[in-house]
């Protein structure tokens, strides 16, 4: 069953009916100033760190979902039943009669009509600035003349977050606001430590407002039900301590058939230290700064041309790369939605969702490098500065800070290091950059170990760090040791926790010395072969030859210890007992290994790689995806970890865990089978799952980090959309390796891997500054690739950089 449609031509997802499985959202904002709505106007705004810096308030796993937004009121001043509705459905969840979300590309617009009365609100963060707008119109369908009070609301979170929700002794105390000139300015703390504040302004002009939230309500009320709205008047109050919040009342008359609109502005302001008050000895804030900016943004021509020059950026930065193939949910995810879902796992890596309250995890050393992979060739300046920022949290020993604080940059104490996997996935970042955009002189920046002063060394030396990290770390059978976990957090060999509370992440019972990982293996393999190259193009032809080395030695390995007959094994516990054998109770078998071994290149020549991926087919693989273990853990173990904590089907252990998927998909692509590479595609395909929404359950426009397995009390069910590994690896899997379009050292390669049964696809790919006008014509059932360069058969399958100054490239690849 499905809730809404894909309009592709509008890059929009339109949501038909407001009740929803569960809040479908959307994100606002692109540098600094964010926000996430749901198709019903829930969520909440924040400036850069959605705990330190939250605007608005939302509350988590309450009831009725969805709690705390942008919410509109709408009074039917004439009628004398106290008629109000919500236009956005929520809070007051009347009937409408009628209702559509159209979630598109930094916007959402709601529109609804009730009794008459059609309205739309849009809201959108214009580029560049540190606000949101929510442009309301407002149509009189009735036969007769409509006066309306229209009621704007808001609850300030009082700036953290974590805090905002706990410590209520201290924040029922410190909420201040100022109301000037008919805007509403949000301060506590301001008269202290802070220099930043809220405001909430409007186009029209104000019949009243509220900033004290239980007057608004009244006693004992939900924001279903606002006494101030049921009788039609605002207290003017001002708060001091308990909530305040921003609420205004405006009075439209509408005359049959006509439309009004009427601007709401939210925003955040910094002033600097010195200039806070106004005028200095007062406890006033300054308003110098914030005036114009009010006043710019309340003319209705400022908000139009703010919202095309959206569209506009939208449309350049997704027209970097654009396919037209022969499915066109395939077209649909590359053009759009994938694309899109990579932005924000730039822009939010884990903090905040529907499922991530922003309060929890900062930025993940693995989880970053990864997401770079997506959105490198959309916003490569700012993944140069990404890069950067990730490698000064490395460690001298070559490790890394799991997490680092987006606002401070720094690498978080309290959950550490010894994630053995970490350091690795720095290479893979780096060689994609390189690949992406030939800026050599990356290598050279000066970057500190742990932020220390003083630490700087090339990036180079973080990369060889990183690979060195691995080797200094091999357990009995020659294989990286796991630490404590490696890219399964839950997979925690070392932890032997059994005390409730405990994380399973940091607490650590054994020495660390014989776990090993498979895993790793594979991912070490994968890193040094792009450090050989990137060695031997930077002139250390010596160190690329060592690193083969050790690359060669290590596949051995993975092939002897790490094999265990028909897959490859998932890890050695420490005990120096096989996970994930034939030989075991339960896991038998982990996605993994076959994943990542395969996709290094080990076991191709051997046929190893052939019989691992058979053996995902027949063991893991199912209708909506493939599983990540089989047969799920039905007992906790404590020498295995928090993956054998959970209910079978879900999670870790044996959920259909979607950031694992693509790399069977690149897998396949590497043996050459296109058909199979593409039906894992599809399986997980959000749009694919469109159809059983009710099931699924969270937006079918992205993909999320899992969907529960057959061995689940309710198989199908996903959770945790948005923000995981799964947006950017399943970008790569597309668009690099079955569709074939990847940038190299040397230039675009076109290789594409697909099915047989389609004749061909085209696609347009910008690539350092060049526009690549690819045609894929297939003239046998195969794999192999002739191009043709402007009309001329050119060798191998890498077209040459150009010229300088080129600006456009046609290419047709011939696949036989
Ligand atoms: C989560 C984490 C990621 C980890 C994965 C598997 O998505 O963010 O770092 O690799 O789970 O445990
Ligand atoms: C929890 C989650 C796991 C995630 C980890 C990250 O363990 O279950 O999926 O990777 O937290 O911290």
């Amino acid at each position: 069953m499905k809730f809404g449609w894909f309009d592709d031509q509008n890059r929009e997802y339109v949501i038909t009916r407001p009740d929803t499985p569960l809040p479908w959202i959307n994100y606002l904002g692109n540098e600094a100033y964010f926000g996430i709505i749901s198709n019903t106007a829930g969520g909440y705004s924040f400036y850069k760190d959605a705990r330190l810096r939250r605007l608005t308030r939302y509350r988590y796993n309450n009831a009725p979902l969805d709690s705390g937004g942008r919410y509109i009121y709408l009074r039917d001043d004439r009628s004398e039943n106290q008629c109000f509705w919500s236009p956005t459905w929520q809070p007051t969840r009347n009937k409408l009669d009628a209702y559509e979300c159209r979630h598109g590309m930094g916007y959402t617009t709601i529109k609804s009509s009730y009794a008459g009365i059609e309205s739309s609100s849009r809201y959108f963060v214009p580029l560049g600035e540190a606000l949101e707008i929510w442009e309301l119109t407002l149509t009189n369908t009735r036969q007769e003349t409509a006066e309306l009070s229209v009621f704007s609301a808001v609850e300030f979170c009082l700036w953290d977050a974590l805090d905002d929700a706990t410590n209520f002794q201290r924040n029922y105390s410190i909420g201040e606001v100022e109301v000037v000139d008919e805007v509403i300015y949000h301060k506590s703390e301001y008269r202290e430590r802070r220099n930043h504040f809220a405001y909430f302004a409007c186009s029209e002009p104000l019949h009243g407002f509220d900033t004290q939230r239980d007057d608004f309500l009244g006693p004992y009320r939900g924001w279903d039900s606002p006494l101030a709205v049921e009788r039609g008047a605002t207290n003017q109050s001002i708060a001091m301590g308990w909530q305040p919040i921003g609420v205004q009342h405006v009075k439209v008359t509408l005359e049959p058939g006509e439309s009004k609109k009427v601007l709401f502005l939210l925003g955040y302001q910094e002033n600097d230290e010195k200039k806070k008050f106004d005028p200095p000895s007062s406890q006033t804030i300054n308003k110098e700064n914030v005036k114009p900016v009010i006043a710019h943004y309340l003319k209705q021509q400022t908000v139009d041309d703010a919202f095309l020059a959206l569209r506009h950026y939208w449309d350049e930065l997704l027209g970097k790369f654009q396919v037209s193939t022969p499915d066109s949910h395939t077209n649909r995810m590359v053009n759009i939605w994938n694309a899109y879902q990579v932005m924000t796992t730039f822009n939010f890596s884990r903090s905040t969702s529907y499922f991530e309250s922003g309060v929890g995890r900062g930025m993940g050393f693995r989880d970053s490098n990864q997401d770079l992979l997506g959105f490198m060739h959309l916003i490569p300046e700012r993944a140069r500065e990404r890069i950067l920022d990730l490698a000064a949290t490395q460690l001298p020993t070559g490790g890394a800070y799991h997490q680092y604080q987006p606002l401070t940059k720094r690498g978080n104490n309290d959950i550490g290091s010894n994630f053995n996997d970490d350091p690795l996935w720095l290479v893979l970042s780096v060689s994609a950059y390189l690949k992406e955009t030939g800026d050599w002189k990356i290598l050279e920046s000066l970057v500190p170990f742990d932020n220390q002063p003083g630490s700087e060394q090339p990036l180079y030396v973080h990369l060889q760090r990183s690979i060195q990290y691995t080797l200094d770390r091999l357990g009995p059978h020659g294989l990286p040791l796991i630490g404590r976990a490696d890219w399964n957090d839950c997979l925690n060999l070392n932890c032997f926790s059994d005390q409730p509370g405990q994380s399973f992440q940091i607490t650590t019972n054994k020495d660390g010395k014989v776990a090993e990982s498979v895993f790793i293996a594979g991912l070490f393999v994968l890193a040094c072969k792009e450090m050989e190259e990137i060695a031997k193009r930077f002139g250390h032809e010596d160190e690329a030859a060592t690193i083969r080395e050790s690359r060669l030695t290590m596949e051995d390995r993975t092939n002897q210890a790490g094999w265990d007959g028909e897959w490859f094994l998932r890890a050695y516990d420490s005990f120096g007992e096989p996970v994930g054998s034939k030989d075991c109770k339960e896991a038998q078998i982990f996605i993994e290994p076959q994943g990542m071994c395969v996709m290094a290149g080990i076991g191709i020549e051997n046929g190893n790689a052939q019989k691992a991926l058979d053996s995902v087919e027949k063991r893991l693989a199912c209708e909506r995806g493939i599983v990540i273990l089989n047969p799920a853990f039905t007992q906790y173990h404590l020498h295995i970890g928090e993956i054998s904590s959970y209910p079978p089907g879900y999670k870790e252990n044996g959920s259909i865990f979607c950031h694992t998927n693509p790399w069977v998909m690149i897998a396949e692509t590497k043996i050459g089978r296109g058909d199979k590479a593409h039906d894992y595609y599809l399986r997980i395909n959000p749009s694919v799952l469109e159809d059983e929404s009710e099931i699924h359950r969270t937006e079918p426009y992205v993909h999320a980090q899992m969907i529960s397995g057959p061995e689940a009390v309710k198989p199908g069910e996903a959770k945790n959309s948005w923000l995981t590994g799964t947006a950017a690896w399943n970008y790569v899997a597309i668009t690099q390796h079955i569709l074939g379009i990847s940038p190299t050292f040397e230039g675009l390669q076109i290789s594409p891997v697909f099915p047989k049964e389609w004749k061909g696809f085209t696609a347009l790919r910008t690539f350092r500054g060049t526009q690549y006008s690819i045609t894929v014509e297939r003239i046998g059932p195969g794999n192999q690739v002739e191009l043709i360069l402007d009309g001329n058969l050119i060798p191998g399958n890498v077209i040459p950089l150009p010229p300088a100054g080129v600006k456009n490239v046609n290419v047709t690849a011939k696949v036989n």
